[in-house]
């Protein structure tokens, strides 16, 4: 903490090198270290300031994805930090607990300096809004212990160990890979000693969609999306992922027996043949955890973790229309100059998101977490019941979002929204909107 109170963090991204696998060492960039960055956490009413350094060759910038905050504190594209040069954000948590991340946003830039690396969790506590129940029900709640943070990542590699970057002519979404690696590294296992854990999935792949659930499709509990905890707690046996999308689910555990995280076949909506090249056919085995033969018990869950009242009914008439095709939003490409709309201020705006080129896509809103009102025309599965900041599109299903810009109105520096498939948003796939 500073004299002011405030909540200080040094972040300074760098090149780096790592050891992913027997033989040369990848190059790689990293925050505060070779591959990927600190796991930063502040609580509700906090103010926090971050000095983020820049020590690479060419600028960057560092977006706090999911978080709710002035456009120029954002770190999209309109906050470069040049190398050798230092930006310092500060601002005030204000939203529910969660789980964020951060990620570097140099317009045509953030595939390749995400995929070399440069990528961390920013979680947010809420201590006064902590869910409990009965007989001390409560979340397992110990970083490291039985809460665990998973940064799923996919990497192409040559036969020197390095990333490859550039993707086949056959791609449709950019750079996939074969080896998987969590928290940055390869062949993960996690030893666990209580009897439920908590895992955080957050994919921060470039391209890739996951389908998450257990080798022996054991059911587990999602209990939260992007923007925090769900309603009520979700009894599956998948959850699906695309890239920026985060997952919280809670796994119970038997001694001695160990349990495979894998990713099974995505559900895309896509042909067969662009299916097989975003992904869609791949099993990967994502993290082995291996309980101990005696496992410290877990409270159990609460039956409820947190109510969000409805910011708008499923019926509420559409203010704005978005379709992702191609490279462009309403086929219009990104352009830096271009404010493509201003959204006023405490007034709920009801969006309706399709990707009308048969390809695959996801949507994120900086700045709000919005609400899922409908899936095509109807009620939103359990998995878009919470909060969320980014949220997969189906081919030719359209989505109606609700979200409401609370405050940090200001008319002259944007926002972005834009698909989170990396490729797709370099090339374009994104807009620009103020808040007045
Ligand atoms: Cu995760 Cu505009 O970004
Ligand atoms: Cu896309």
């Amino acid at each position: 903490h500073d004299a002011g109170g405030r909540k200080v963090f040094h972040l300074r991204a760098a090149p780096g090198s790592h050891r992913l696998r027997p033989g040369r060492p990848t190059a790689t960039w990293g925050v505060n270290g070779a591959y990927l960055g600190p796991t930063l956490r502040a609580a509700r009413g906090e103010t926090v300031r971050v000095h983020v350094r820049n020590g690479l060759p060419e600028a960057t910038s560092l977006h706090w994805h999911g978080m709710h905050l002035p456009a120029r504190m954002d770190g999209g594209p309109h906050q470069p930090v040049e190398p050798g040069g230092t930006w310092s954000p500060t601002w005030t948590v204000d939203q529910a607990a969660a789980t964020l991340w951060y990620h570097p946003h140099p317009h045509g830039g953030t595939a390749r300096h995400v995929y070399r690396g440069l990528a961390g969790l920013f979680l947010l506590d809420d201590p006064e809004a902590e869910p409990t129940g009965p007989g001390g029900a409560s979340l397992p709640s110990r970083y490291g212990v039985d809460d665990i943070p998973v940064i799923v990542q996919d990497k192409h590699l040559d036969e020197d160990n390095q990333l490859v970057e550039s993707h086949p002519l056959t791609s449709e979404v950019g750079v996939l890979g074969d080896v998987i690696l969590v928290n940055g590294v390869t062949g993960p296992y996690l030893p666990a000693g209580t009897e439920r854990v908590r895992l955080r999935l957050l994919n921060a792949s470039n391209a890739r969609i996951y389908r998450f659930g257990f080798a022996d499709d054991r059911p587990f509990t999602l209990v939260g999306t992007d923007g925090g905890l769900l309603p009520t707690p979700h009894r599956t046996t998948r959850v699906q992922l695309s890239p920026a999308e985060r997952a919280e689910i809670v796994v119970t555990l038997r001694p001695g027996q160990r349990a495979v995280l894998r990713s099974f076949p995505p559900d895309l909506g896509l042909n067969v043949w662009d299916r097989r090249f975003a992904g869609g056919d791949d099993t990967l085995d994502i993290l082995e955890i291996r309980p101990n033969r005696t496992l410290e018990p877990s409270p159990r869950l609460p039956d409820e973790l947190a109510a969000a009242p409805a910011l708008a009914d499923r019926d509420t008439p559409v203010d704005r229309r978005f379709a992702l095709n191609g490279f462009a939003i309403n086929g219009k490409s990104m352009d830096m100059r271009r404010i493509d709309f201003a959204a006023t201020r405490g007034v709920t705006e009801i969006w309706e998101v399709t990707a009308t080129d048969g390809a695959q896509h996801n949507f994120h809103v900086h700045d709000v977490q919005f609400q899922v009102l409908s899936v095509d025309g109807e009620p939103p599965p359990p998995e878009l019941a919470g909060w969320k900041d980014t949220v997969h599109t189906r081919p030719g299903v359209p989505l109606r979002l609700a979200m409401r810009f609370d405050d940090h109105s200001d008319a002259a520096v944007p926002y972005m929204y834009h698909c989170h498939v990396l490729y797709h948003e370099d090339r374009g796939l994104m807009g620009q909107f103020v808040v007045v």
